[in-house]
């Protein structure tokens, strides 16, 4: 496996690529759902590239870029172990310069639900991603739908920039008791990962009540919150695959989606009904 650390060696590897190329995209501290991102792409393509790089751009000022968990050692071990090809780690100033332009995430997609707490958020999300899809040209990206709001935007982006990616969602990966994977998680102590086990039962008695004929917004939203408290909700949303409210759960075009402050670390998970 090549690490690459500027975007010159990663032209030159990709240059010698044939066949598909698949290409993960990550900020590192990597962990099981990445490897399952990981995995998939290797499976699926001839070459597979996994970037490591804590995009500046998406961090508002005040939220976690200078303390973001940076496991580079570890990282590039589970790339290996995954059978990687290549990991791209290149520095900030690799990437950026000054006065850039950026790409702007549509409003409508990403003023809501995440984009009301972190404004510009997905403009950085978009922009980081536009410059990789340029430089390493995949066949597939692999995006977990952990991140939902994310990927809707992402597929968005590279239908109206006419990008020539297929971008491949991936089921959310959990742990044994529920708790959907993060790199934000290795900021919870135990007393608060035992707290973070609310959210995973909150969407599993969302799906209950669905299997058991509840489509009303409302009292899946009221049946959520009782589970989340004490927890502080950020958001607990019912939307279509537009991101538009939805009153009544349509089996199929219905994702659930719940943002919760555990203390000071802000989780998210959702349920793709
Ligand atoms: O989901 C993430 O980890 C990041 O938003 C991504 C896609 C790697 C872009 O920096």
């Amino acid at each position: 496996m090549q690490i690459l650390k500027t975007i010159q060696e990663l032209r030159d590897f990709r240059a010698k690529c044939s066949g598909d190329v698949g290409f993960v995209a990550t900020m590192g501290a990597l962990h099981a759902g990445h490897a399952q991102l990981i995995k998939t792409s290797v499976s699926q393509n001839n070459h597979t590239i996994v970037s490591i790089f804590v995009n500046p751009t998406q961090f508002l000022p005040g939220e976690d870029l200078s303390r973001y968990p940076r496991t580079p050692e570890a990282d590039i071990k589970i790339c290996q172990l995954c059978q990687a090809d290549a990991v791209f780690m290149p520095e900030v100033d690799e990437i950026y310069n000054q006065n850039e332009i950026k790409i702007l995430a549509p409003k409508e997609l990403s003023s809501t639900l995440e984009g009301v707490t972190r404004p510009g958020h997905f403009d950085g999300v978009c922009t980081i991603l536009t410059k990789f899809f340029n430089i390493i040209n995949p066949t597939n990206a692999y995006f977990g739908k952990k991140d939902a709001q994310q990927l809707i935007i992402i597929e968005n982006m590279v239908k109206s920039l006419f990008m020539n990616v297929n971008i491949v969602p991936i089921d959310i990966v959990r742990s044994s008791d529920g708790l959907a994977l993060s790199s934000r998680n290795s900021y919870l102590n135990d007393d608060e990962l035992a707290q973070a086990l609310k959210i995973s039962r909150s969407l599993m008695k969302a799906s209950n009540l669905i299997k058991a004929g509840e489509l009303s917004s409302i009292e899946i939203k009221k049946a959520m919150s009782s589970i989340l408290e004490p927890l502080r909700v950020d958001y607990i949303a019912i939307v279509d695959k537009n991101l538009n409210p939805v009153d009544k759960i349509e089996l199929g075009n219905s994702i659930i989606l719940v943002a919760v402050y555990v203390k000071n670390t802000r989780l998210i998970d959702n349920l793709w009904v």
